[in-house]
C-alpha cells in the first residue's frame, strides 16, 4: 500500500508548526544544510532551477536571493505547505506550483539544477522519483538533495538513537501538537537508505559525479550528482 496519501496529509496538518519545529528539532542548524545545499547546486545564471518538494519554501527562497537573475520553481504536493510558502516569501519572485514528484508537470531537460529537501524519504520508490528529475534535469544540470540518515553505530549512537526515539516525538508533541508526525520521522530515518546507499541509487538512476556529505552526527546527508 502506497504511504504517499498519509505523508500528504501529515504535511498539510503540520504545515503551521513546521518552520518552529525544524529550528528546534536541529538545534538552529537546518538553515546551514539548505545553503549548502544552494552553494552546492551551483549558479543557474538566468535559467530555471527546481525546488522540489520545497515544502515552506526555504530553499527555493535562498536560491533566489543567491542567484537572483534565476527563475525559480517551487513545487510541492501539500497545498498547505506551499499556502505557508506563499505567505512567507510574497515579495519574492518564486513561481509555486502543485505538483506530485512521481510524475512532474515539466518537460525534459527544463531545469539547470533541481534541489529537493526532505523528499526521498517520504516517497514510495525513491528511484523512481531521480529518474523523473534526471528527465527534466537538462545535460550538464546537477541534483541536490538533502535528507536525513540513518546514523551509524559508533560511540554517539545510543545517544543519537534516544534523540530520535525519544526526544523528537517529544518536541513534535509539545511545539506541533502531532506527536505521530514526528515518531514517522524517527522511523522513516531509520529505515531510509544509508548514505553510500543513496548514493548508488544516484549512479543507478543515470547521475554521474555523485557524492555526498553527511551533518549532525551523520544523522544529515547533502548528495548530488550530474545530468551528463
Ligand atoms: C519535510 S518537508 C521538507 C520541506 C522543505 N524541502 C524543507 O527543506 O524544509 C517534505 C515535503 O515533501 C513534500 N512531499 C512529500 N512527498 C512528495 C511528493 N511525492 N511530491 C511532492 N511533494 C512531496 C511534502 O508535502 C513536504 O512539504
Amino acid at each position: 500500500m502506497s504511504k504517499e496519501p498519509g505523508v500528504r496529509k501529515m504535511f498539510d496538518a503540520i504545515a503551521h508548526r513546521y518552520d518552529l519545529m525544524n529550528r528546534v528539532m536541529t538545534m538552529g542548524q537546518d538553515q546551514r544544510w539548505r545553503k549548502f545545499v544552494v552553494k552546492t547546486a551551483g549558479d543557474p545564471g538566468n535559467g530555471w532551477t527546481l525546488d522540489l518538494a520545497t515544502g515552506t519554501g526555504d530553499i527555493a527562497a535562498l536560491m533566489c536571493a543567491t542567484h537572483p537573475p534565476a527563475k525559480v520553481v517551487g513545487g510541492d504536493f501539500s497545498l498547505n505547505m506551499l499556502k505557508e510558502a506563499k505567505r512567507r516569501f510574497s515579495g519574492q519572485k518564486i513561481v509555486w506550483h502543485a505538483c506530485d514528484a512521481n510524475c512532474l508537470p515539466f518537460s525534459e531537460d527544463s531545469f539547470s539544477s533541481v534541489t529537493f529537501g526532505y523528499l526521498l524519504r517520504n516517497v514510495d520508490d525513491a528511484g523512481r522519483v531521480l529518474r523523473e528529475v534526471h528527465r527534466v534535469l537538462r545535460p550538464g544540470g546537477r541534483v541536490v538533495c538533502l535528507d536525513t540518515t540513518p546514523p551509524a553505530r559508533n560511540l554517539l549512537y545510543p545517544f543519537v538513537r534516544l534523540y530520535f526515539r525519544y526526544g523528537i516525538p517529544v518536541l513534535g508533541k509539545l511545539i506541533a501538537d502531532d506527536e505521530a508526525a514526528y515518531s514517522y520521522l524517527t522511523g522513516s530515518t531509520m529505515d531510509f537508505y544509508k548514505a553510500e546507499e543513496l548514493a548508488d541509487l544516484f549512479a543507478a538512476s543515470g547521475f554521474t559525479k555523485v557524492g555526498f556529505k553527511k551533518f549532525m552526527f551523520g544523522t544529515i546527508g547533502v548528495h548530488w550528482g550530474e545530468k551528463p
